[in-house]
């Protein structure tokens, strides 16, 4: 059975379906098929900042010796929505397979399973069938008490977005959390869901979603200031800003985590090796096929949707946080414990490189035709290059200069100018490049933050020139307990007057 599973995964990339694969060749000569494998991991992250090192990856013989998960998993309905008999006629169908690689013949095929794993793809770890986990979303009144504090959302179809019903091997039915989809997925104004945009819902803050929490943490022995610093914690920079966490009392900790940032819920992310004083927001992956660089500081290149897939099971299954000398895990906390088969994550990527932008439901009118020639006439195009309104290449932050005497670096396409902006993230995080890529201007429309931060919610407030005082208040990110700030760098389009400021903005919407 596995044998048959790795053919046709080994035909799959040989037949050309993956195309761009870099490491299809490689796979051929060397008869394996593997996606984290040691050749196409070798070269595929940016040294970072201050270190001239990329991190490195869990090995590809520990990582394939994790046990596989392949389970499907259903949507969870708000009570008063769920049809009727639903949960009783998921029980009798047993533990399903997630994917079944063997039924998959055409593309056609693999992108149709891709978009079942993007959407049904759970947290394992969260699982449970705690009896105060399924009462909470068996009892409409509750779900909607905490719906109304933490902006947890439900589609027009009545489903609760970020949960999954998943029936264990044991045939119990059990409660978990979305994985991509929940953080790359959109609530449109309708009531649709926009699959691979940036959230915009939050997990719902009630004792019961805080249990399952509690279940996926990172390094659970550690204190919460250890936690904390090994989630965040960066040794090589002087004066690191994380390690005052370290020696935080828990009560500091949960005040300091129960600050308002300004962002609007479920937006923005302190992602692992990411910050709470840097945040990123959720990226969007609609187009995401176009774009030669991943995360805002362009942490890991994209070369064909393999690194779609590989950076997806970097994030949700495989990050041992090594950098160079530093580990920051304990070694217990290191260890893989599932993975998902390397089928799923691959139809997975090809659906994700098969999204584009929504189509913008802003008219190209001749307010906007105005705004596309005043994009041109202040070179707005030269980084942000049409088609795809992004040149690829990648801008040195303030404070950064890309080393001249390094192998990667001369890998890298960086741009000769730069913007200035808030270097914290690209100099101070884990996911620190040095670098900002420059973004892609398509789907601007929906996006609905600006600023590799998402310091603001407008292009109204990104081309006010106020931002760049230190009294501004932006209207998004601004950072825990922050009231005010300045948003600096990025000047262009500023000096507009409010007319051409308000056409280049009718074009930038049309995107
Ligand atoms: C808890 C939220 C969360 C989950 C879950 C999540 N992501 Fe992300 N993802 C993010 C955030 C935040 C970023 C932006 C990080 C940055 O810019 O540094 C991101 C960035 C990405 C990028 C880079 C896109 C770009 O253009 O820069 C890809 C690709 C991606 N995620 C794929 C996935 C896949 C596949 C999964 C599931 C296996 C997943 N993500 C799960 C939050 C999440
Ligand atoms: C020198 C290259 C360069 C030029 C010229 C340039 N930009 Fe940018 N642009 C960037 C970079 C880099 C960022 C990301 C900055 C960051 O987040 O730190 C960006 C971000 C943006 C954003 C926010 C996008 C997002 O996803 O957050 C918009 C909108 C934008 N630019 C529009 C314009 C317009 C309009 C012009 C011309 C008036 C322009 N840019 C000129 C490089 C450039």
């Amino acid at each position: 059975m596995l044998q048959s599973k790795i053919f046709t995964f080994a035909s799959l990339i040989s037949i050309g379906i993956i195309q761009n694969a870099p490491s299809a060749a490689a796979s051929r000569a060397g008869g394996a098929s593997r996606l984290w494998n040691a050749s196409a991991l070798k070269d595929w992250a940016t040294p970072l900042a201050g270190l001239k090192l990329a991190p490195s990856f869990v090995s590809e013989s520990d990582y394939y010796a994790a046990p596989v998960d392949n389970l499907r998993t259903y949507p969870v309905y708000h009570p008063d929505r769920e049809p009727r008999g639903y949960r009783e006629s998921l029980i009798k169908l047993g533990a399903l397979p997630l994917i079944e690689p063997d039924k998959l013949i055409s593309k056609a095929d693999w992108i149709a399973a891709g978009k079942r794993v993007f959407e049904a793809l759970d947290t394992p770890g969260s699982r449970t069938n705690d009896p105060s986990v399924i009462a909470h979303f068996t009892d409409a009144k509750t779900v909607d008490k905490y719906r109304d504090v933490s902006h947890d959302v439900m589609s027009a179809d009545g489903v609760l977005l970020d949960y999954r019903w998943v029936v264990d091997r044991d045939r119990s039915l059990k409660l978990s959390f979305s994985s991509c989809a929940g953080c790359h997925s959109r609530l449109m104004p309708d009531g649709s869901v926009l699959a691979g945009a940036p959230s915009n819902y939050d997990l719902s803050d009630s004792p019961a979603v805080n249990l399952m929490l509690k279940q996926i943490r990172v390094a659970p022995k550690l204190n919460k200031g250890g936690r904390f610093y090994a989630e965040f914690g960066v040794p090589w920079v002087a004066g690191d800003a994380h390690l005052k966490f370290k020696t935080m009392t828990d009560a500091e900790l949960d005040n300091f985590n129960s600050q308002d940032d300004g962002a609007p819920p479920g937006t923005m992310f302190a992602r692992f090796n990411g910050s709470p004083l840097f945040e990123t927001r959720m990226a969007d992956l609609r187009g995401v096929r176009d774009r030669k660089y991943l995360d805002a500081t362009a942490t890991h290149a994209n070369r064909g949707p393999e690194d779609i897939a590989r950076y997806g099971i970097l994030v949700e299954y495989a990050d041992e946080a090594v950098f160079g000398n530093y580990q920051m895990l304990p070694g217990d906390a290191m260890k893989v414990p599932v993975r998902p088969p390397d089928e799923a994550m691959v139809a997975m990527a090809m659906y994700i490189y098969s999204l584009d932008p929504a189509p913008s439901p802003h008219p190209f009118d001749e307010n906007a035709k105005r705004g596309k020639e005043i994009f041109e006439s202040k070179g707005c195009h030269k980084c942000h290059a049409p088609p795809i309104y992004t040149n690829n290449k990648l801008v040195a932050v303030d404070g950064f200069e890309p080393p001249a005497d390094d192998a990667a670096t001369a890998g890298l396409n960086i741009s000769e100018r730069r913007v200035h902006t808030d270097a914290g993230l690209a100099l101070q995080t884990r996911k620190g490049t040095g670098y900002y890529k420059i973004p892609s201007l398509r789907g601007l429309w929906y996006r609905g933050l600006y600023g590799h931060s998402g310091f603001v919610t407008s292009l109204e407030d990104w081309f006010d020139r106020r931002r760049l005082q230190n009294d501004y208040v932006p209207s998004g990110w601004r950072g825990p307990g922050v009231k005010s700030r300045a948003v600096p760098g990025h000047e262009f389009g500023l000096d507009l007057s409010a007319e051409d400021k308000k056409a280049l903005i009718s074009f930038l919407m049309t995107l």
